[in-house]
């Protein structure tokens, strides 16, 4: 395999570190770069792929409509993982545009092998940090919909810092959403979940799609007694199908949890 298609574990001191942004939203990483190994296949796909439909980082805005070649609903997914989900949208649902973005390698390359296998066309990645594509590359008030499907947990309480559901991104996501469009976030940890509800809920330009619980203590023993609605978390939408991982912790009695706000 060529060198460029192995990411490397980054330098020491790259990881962590506060990342002044250019209009003020700086974060420290969400993720830590794995050195990640494609399958001969998933490598090929993303020689092969990529060219055609990635969507390069750069420092100034984009077009969308122009890089889809069309006027249609555009929808960002952050953290496709291996793309599974993401592909199944994007083939369930012809009339919308997704651009997903992933840092992990091999992730990128099984989403352009299934890309390839499905002949998606409303389907693009981005292989780069999302907070950055985000606050550089899209316009205010472009996206109909965000994805946000079970995010790193950084579950160790010194990690949590990490976590990408913190006020500051929440904020420069909604300011991407056109009015009445929607934001979607899943998690199976409920401390992850709770966070998200109460990050989402202090949005002001947001809106809770069910009703919102007054305080977290409340959502949590409704939740808790599985009146999920009434706590403030949405019934798991239809176009958003059940993963085997999550089919898996479902069986073993574990929570899943999804939030869907909108942009008032
Ligand atoms: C736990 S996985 C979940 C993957 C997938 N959504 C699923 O449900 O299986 C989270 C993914 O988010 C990616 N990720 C984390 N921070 C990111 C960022 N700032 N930009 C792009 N991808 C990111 C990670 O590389 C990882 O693949």
């Amino acid at each position: 395999m060529s060198d460029d298609l192995l990411i490397h574990p980054a330098a020491e001191g790259d990881e962590g570190e506060y990342q002044a942004g250019r209009h003020g939203h700086g974060h420290i990483k969400s993720f830590v770069r794995r050195a990640g190994r494609m399958s001969e296949a998933q490598q090929r796909h993303f020689a092969e792929m990529m060219p055609k439909i990635g969507i390069p980082y750069q420092p100034t805005a984009i077009d969308l409509d122009a890089v889809y070649g069309r006027n249609a609903p555009k929808i960002l997914e952050i953290g496709c993982g291996m793309g599974e989900t993401t592909a199944k949208i994007a083939d369930a649902n012809p009339q919308n545009d997704y651009f997903g973005l992933e840092v992990h390698v091999p992730g990128v390359g099984a989403l352009c092998k299934l890309i390839a296998e499905k002949e998606l066309t409303n389907l693009r990645i981005g292989h780069h940090d999302a907070v950055e594509v985000v606050r550089d590359m899209l316009p205010e008030a472009s996206l109909a919909g965000i994805h946000i499907f079970f995010p790193d947990p950084w579950h160790k309480a010194r990690h949590n810092k990490r976590r990408l559901v913190q006020p500051p991104f929440v904020a420069l996501l909604a300011s991407r959403l056109k009015p009445g469009a929607y934001l979607h976030c899943a998690t199976d940890w409920e401390n992850y979940a709770l966070q998200m509800l109460d990050v989402l809920g202090r949005e002001p330009s947001l809106e809770n799609s069910v009703a919102n619980p007054s305080t977290v203590e409340l959502a949590l023993a409704l939740a808790a007694d599985s009146s999920a609605g009434l706590a403030g978390f949405a019934p798991r939408p239809d176009y958003r199908p059940l993963t085997k991982f999550e089919n898996r912790g479902l069986r073993l009695g574990h929570g899943v949890w999804d939030l869907i706000f909108k942009k008032r």
